[in-house]
């Protein structure tokens, strides 16, 4: 038997291409594991109304954790057009199975880590190192919505929020409300996270991300609980930026930052900014990471105008499954395939168009494996 289960979730366009280059590599560094596919992805939606069908997830919870590729997501009006004919008038809703995933199982904790490969042609500089703890689960990600809304939604509010009084005359079909939504432990457990990652790694500072003199509510528990969090570790330096402004300063001084957290839009939207200081799409990975279980994945997308082309840069899902052989333990094996990337990135011959290459997806994958067995 293999010593860990891990569940394949290629999903969809070059999700399945720079997969198949990780398999090259987890392959080639003698990974023990056993790694068993599950369908998730539009082609899931159209033919069965449910991109993440519940064999998938069934099947995960008897994993040690899962790899996971890109999906395709669309608006709701053009998801619909695409079910089969039969699913059409069943009044299905398109739900993105990754946030579903980060809900159903828990995964409170989004770790971005951007951290300037050095030489790589994209570096803005090259001593960024910043590292993005993203709350995972609820804000304006927790999909509570309204839209058209009803007079009873608008009279409950009014009660509590005296500011709904402008929006009582908007026409019920007029008007949409998304929620965001923030819990006192949903705050704790993703700042206890920033926090125990800067005293981890000898980080000097953690930088909450927020709004709080717009977003009052939301915004002021969140700072309320950074600030009763950052008492605990006094060693190291704290501060709140807001959102619009540091996404200024990330450009202006990056190498000021070392760990950042957010709630879930938020951070959604500062990881962005921060991936393309250390190389983009290409570069861009994440863990998704609960008590019990945890998915790890490049940000980047399905990028259905580049599929079957085996052109896009498959280093991201390299870096996304470094940090999975960190959580499985297997330091050594993860140091080898940071070790690969970096030299194949410096060398900068066998790389992708992005880095002004021409090597294909799995070109890359075996040179990085090449350079990680050196
Ligand atoms: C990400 C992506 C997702 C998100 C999309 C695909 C729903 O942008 O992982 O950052 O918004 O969280
Ligand atoms: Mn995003």
């Amino acid at each position: 038997m293999a010593k860990y289960r891990i569940a394949w979730l290629p999903g969809d366009g070059v999700g399945k291409e720079v997969m198949e280059a990780a398999r090259i590599v987890l392959d080639g560094l003698k990974l023990n594991a056993e790694y068993i596919h599950g369908d998730i992805g539009w082609e899931f939606w159209c033919k069965e109304g449910d991109p993440l069908p519940k064999r998938t997830t069934d099947m995960m919870k008897t994993t040690n954790c899962a790899l996971f590729g890109a999906i395709t997501s669309k608006p709701q009006r053009e998801a619909k057009e695409e079910l089969i004919p039969e699913l059409k008038d069943k009044n299905l809703t398109y739900f993105s199975p990754i946030v579903r995933l980060r809900q159903e199982f828990d995964l409170y904790c989004n770790e971005r880590p951007n951290v300037a490969i050095p030489g790589c042609p994209l570096n803005l500089k090259d001593n960024i190192n910043i590292t993005v703890f993203r709350e995972n689960t609820e804000g304006s990600y927790a999909g509570v919505e309204f839209g058209p809304v009803t007079d009873d939604l608008k009279k409950a509010m009014l009660k509590d929020a005296p500011k709904m009084k402008i929006f009582m005359d908007v026409p019920n079909e007029d008007m949409a409300i998304s929620t965001r939504i923030i819990t006192r432990k949903g705050a704790e457990r993703i700042i206890r996270s920033a926090f125990e990652h800067a005293d981890k790694f000898n980080k000097k500072s953690v930088t909450l991300v927020e709004k709080p003199n717009v977003l009052r509510k939301t915004g002021g528990l969140m700072t309320e609980v950074f600030e009763k969090v950052a008492k605990e570790y006094p060693h190291i330096d704290s501060w709140f930026d807001n959102v619009d402004a540091i996404a200024m300063w990330l450009v202006k001084s990056p190498e000021k930052y070392e760990v950042l957290v957010a709630e879930n839009l938020f951070g959604d939207i500062i990881s962005d900014l921060a991936g393309q200081l250390v190389g983009g799409l290409g570069f861009a990975h994440s863990a998704n990471i609960g008590t019990e279980y945890a998915v790890f994945e490049p940000v980047h997308g399905s990028a259905p105008k580049y599929e079957g082309l085996y052109k896009v840069n498959p280093m991201a899902m390299f870096l996304a499954a470094k940090m999975m052989l960190i959580y499985l333990g297997e330091h050594e094996m993860a140091a080898k395939l940071q070790k690969g990337i970096e030299l194949t990135v410096k060398e900068g011959t066998v790389v992708t168009y992005d880095l002004g290459g021409k090597a294909t997806t799995l070109d890359v994958a075996q040179e990085v494996l090449k350079n990680a067995l050196k």
